[in-house]
């Protein structure tokens, strides 16, 4: 049994630097395969998803050079499958992807299901409306994604029914190598999505308007390696230190981050009372007093993020005053408010609504991570509470935030990671 041992409370002090972006990578990496030859990635975050995509990537055939934790160069030139296993891609969410880089190549791709947090339900009919818009025939039977195509996939106008981060990635996925003009409307502006499209034109892509509602894609016949690529910096990483620093009245530098990208979350840290100083690549969170009570709704960006959801509700726990936190995005993403409650909080969460009324202070107790997101508000939550808070279930947390113990360890906090398993190994050899 993995775990995480926080021994509260603490005031963060001193500097974090922050990793590349999982939400990005998690596409990069996919994308690659559209591209016949090697692919030079830097910055690329040492997370359990990234290295189930490095597994994934090799078992269709990739040949990956491993520079350093964060930098790998992939060879996709001779990938000869465009079937991805149950046990690999059942991992995680964005395993997914494949099938709109796959498409890019093959005729018949075939993908399980995809795993991820359980935030309720996750489905997936606007990424398959996008595939089969572009020519594709899609049938989801028996747990997997069976998606083909008699020729290469064709430009059409796509109109997407729900803002949504996966089917943009995908649809640019898929569209990047079709034949003729794409345009992709009511899309997802996250940076991970810009990002996306910035990696493929470096590649000699043609997509226009990434960060906007409408994407522009003229598709190309081939892509070709220029330079290498340098994954962007993670914004909730950035955010969720960002948080940690506010609501352990501490005085944290956030470096390697894009302080654009965390405007949603500076606006509400300084509601909160927090002072903040941005730099060109960096942000300084102190606060000296209790939380003043603010109210957020996720959105999709530029908006309040919903992966921030989790972070600000530890906040808002030991707040001064009352705080409504309404969830937009996912139908169940407050299932971690009943570990806050053994901790002291006091929240009622209905339906799409949380209602947190702040307490004094938090006590330590043995915590679940129901989801990666809500396992870092766990972390967040033991910073702050009195005594030795255990967290349970972090393979979640570890899925995507990398060194967490360590950079929190810099920081000051009092926090050990103990691998049960390992230790049971030793007393066993
Ligand atoms: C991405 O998930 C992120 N994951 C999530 O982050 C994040 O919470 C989410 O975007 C929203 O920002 C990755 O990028 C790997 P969506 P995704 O499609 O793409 C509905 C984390 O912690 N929808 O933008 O799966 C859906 O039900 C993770 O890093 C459809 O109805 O999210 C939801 O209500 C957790 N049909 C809304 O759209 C579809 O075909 C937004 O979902 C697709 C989505």
């Amino acid at each position: 049994m993995k775990k995480i041992i926080v021994n509260g409370p603490c005031k963060l002090k001193g500097e974090v630097i922050i990793s590349g972006a999982k939400n990005a990578a998690v596409a990069i990496l996919p994308a690659t395969l559209l591209i016949n030859g090697k692919c030079h990635l830097e910055n690329v975050p040492n997370i359990s998803d990234i290295r189930a995509y490095y597994e994934i990537l090799e078992s269709l055939g990739a040949k990956i050079d491993y520079i350093s934790d964060n930098e790998v160069i992939i060879d996709n030139s001779n990938v000869n499958s465009a079937i991805a296993s149950y046990e690999l891609t059942s991992k995680f969410r964005a395993s997914y992807y494949l099938l709109g880089a796959l498409l890019g190549k093959f005729d018949k791709v075939q993908i399980s299901l995809p795993g991820g947090c359980n935030l309720g339900a996750r489905p997936i009919d606007q990424h398959i409306k996008a595939f089969e818009k572009l020519g594709a025939t899609v049938e989801v039977k028996n747990g997997n994604v069976y998606a083909s195509r008699t020729n290469r996939l064709k430009g059409n106008n796509i109109f997407l029914d729900v803002v949504s981060v996966g089917a943009t990635i995908n649809a640019i996925l898929a569209a990047t190598l079709a034949d003729g003009n794409t345009i992709i409307e009511n899309c997802a502006k996250e940076p991970h999505v810009v990002d996306l499209a910035n990696f493929l034109n470096s590649m000699g892509a043609n997509i226009k308007g990434a960060g906007t509602d409408t994407i522009k894609i003229t598709g190309v016949d081939t892509l070709t390696q220029k330079s290498s690529y340098s994954i962007i910096p993670d914004q909730i990483e950035a955010g969720t230190f960002m948080v940690a620093a506010a609501a352990t009245c501490g005085d944290v530098v956030i470096k390697n981050c894009i302080p654009k990208h965390l405007e949603p979350i500076t606006s509400k840290l300084i509601e909160a009372g927090a002072s903040i100083e941005e730099g060109n690549s960096s942000i300084r969170v102190k606060m000296s007093d209790r939380p003043k009570a603010f109210s957020i709704k996720t959105m999709p960006y530029p908006g309040f993020p919903t992966d921030m959801q989790p972070q600000m509700c530890v906040l808002l726990a030991i707040c001064n005053g009352t705080g409504i936190i309404v969830e937009s995005i996912w139908e169940s993403r407050f299932q971690y408010t009943d570990e806050l409650a053994k901790m002291g909080a006091d929240i009622s969460a209905h339906g799409s609504t949380a209602i947190i009324k702040g307490v004094d202070k938090l006590y330590n107790a043995p915590v679940y991570s129901h989801d990666l997101r809500a396992g870092a508000a766990m972390v967040i939550a033991g910073l702050i509470a009195e005594g030795k808070t255990e967290v349970y279930n972090i393979e979640h947390i570890l899925r995507g935030y990398e060194n967490i113990v360590e950079k929190f360890k810099k920081l000051g906090a009092n926090i050990e990671y103990i691998d049960d398993e390992a230790l049971q190994g030793d007393k066993n050899a």
